[in-house]
């Protein structure tokens, strides 16, 4: 890497570093222990605050009493059997249940203090904020350049859009590899580089939020590799959620685990999703509380 690159990155880490320095942070209230929210380490402040959250599809329960915080400047991974309802869950954050005409949503999801599920709060402007990488990379049938410039043209902006694009590929590792053919399709990249792309995408609209569902799932351990630093890298400046099936991975990358398991209900009557267990991830897979979670980080079960 050349000096000049390394100072550009500086410079980036350290203009994301303002931004979120200067955003409006609520205060949080330790009276939130006593109200069943697991605190999150390091004093860091909580962007989403979610309390007896619950999805339902058609009536039928897939999460319920859903309560955690989850924090900024780290890495959050919700891991569970399949069908436990971490991809529910996850989507809750941006909205993006609301895409799914049978999803309705019920308790309290606070962004920034702020109801994300409020009458006046906008889920376009939600999906700008709280950007979304799915499992299988998604480019648009569009060259690299315009993938990452999507989002700022569609926010209007014109004059900059180069250094917006340049900006994103760089804070998502992806430069060096496309930066003599970003007008050629964006179908051309490896499925690791087409990753890191989506991931530029989404940075390329200033998120403050990162949510992944299972982003390395399609990908070989070296580009696995190389998405898991990048997490790493921005969990400095945005606060990153991650659903994985890879426990190495959630142990690897993450400070928070959230571990799902799926349940009869009480009425024993069907089978829906709950936390068992939300702690540092270290104390979650070297000595979890509940036995079903040890089961799971183990390989017992699931
Ligand atoms: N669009 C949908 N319509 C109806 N039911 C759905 C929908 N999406 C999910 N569900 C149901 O909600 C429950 C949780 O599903 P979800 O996809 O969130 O699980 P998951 O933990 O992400 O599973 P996996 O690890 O297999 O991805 C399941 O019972 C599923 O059938
Ligand atoms: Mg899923």
């Amino acid at each position: 890497m050349t000096e000049q690159m390394t100072d550009r990155r500086e410079d980036d880490k350290a203009e994301a570093a303002a931004r979120s320095r200067s955003r409006d942070m609520p205060e949080i209230s330790l009276a939130s222990a006593a109200a069943g929210h697991v605190p999150t380490p390091y004093a860091r402040e909580a962007v989403f605050r979610l309390d007896g959250l619950g999805v339902s599809y058609g009536g039928v329960s897939a999460i319920r009493d859903i309560t955690l915080d989850i924090s900024e400047r780290q890495i959050t991974a919700l891991i569970g059997p399949s069908g436990c309802g971490k991809s529910t869950l996850i989507r809750c954050l941006n909205r993006m249940n609301d895409l799914i005409p049978a999803a309705t949503v019920e308790g309290r999801a606070l962004y920034h203090g702020e109801d994300l599920y409020g009458p006046s709060v906008d889920p376009v402007e939600v999906r700008k904020l709280i950007g979304m990488v799915f499992q299988k990379p998604n480019p648009f049938p569009k060259s690299i350049y315009d993938n990452v410039a999507f989002g700022p043209r569609v926010l209007g902006r014109k004059d900059d859009l180069d250094e917006a694009v340049e900006s994103a590929l760089r804070r998502a590792a992806l430069w060096d590899e496309s930066k003599d053919r970003l007008k050629k399709n964006a179908f051309g990249l490896s499925g690791g580089q087409q990753q890191r792309l989506c991931i530029a995408r989404a940075l390329a609209v200033d998120p403050d939020v990162i949510l992944m569902d299972e982003p390395c799932s399609a990908l070989d351990p070296i580009s696995t590799g190389r998405i898991e630093d990048l997490m790493v890298e921005l969990k400095e400046n945005y606060a990153i959620v991650i659903v994985t099936h890879n426990m190495q991975q959630a142990a690897r990358v993450s400070q928070m685990t959230a571990f799902l398991t799926v349940e009869l209900d009480d009425e024993e009557s069907h089978r829906t999703g709950r936390i068992v267990e939300y702690a540092e991830t270290e104390k979650l897979f070297t000595t979890p509380e509940d036995p079903r979670t040890e089961a799971y980080v183990t390989g017992r079960v699931g």
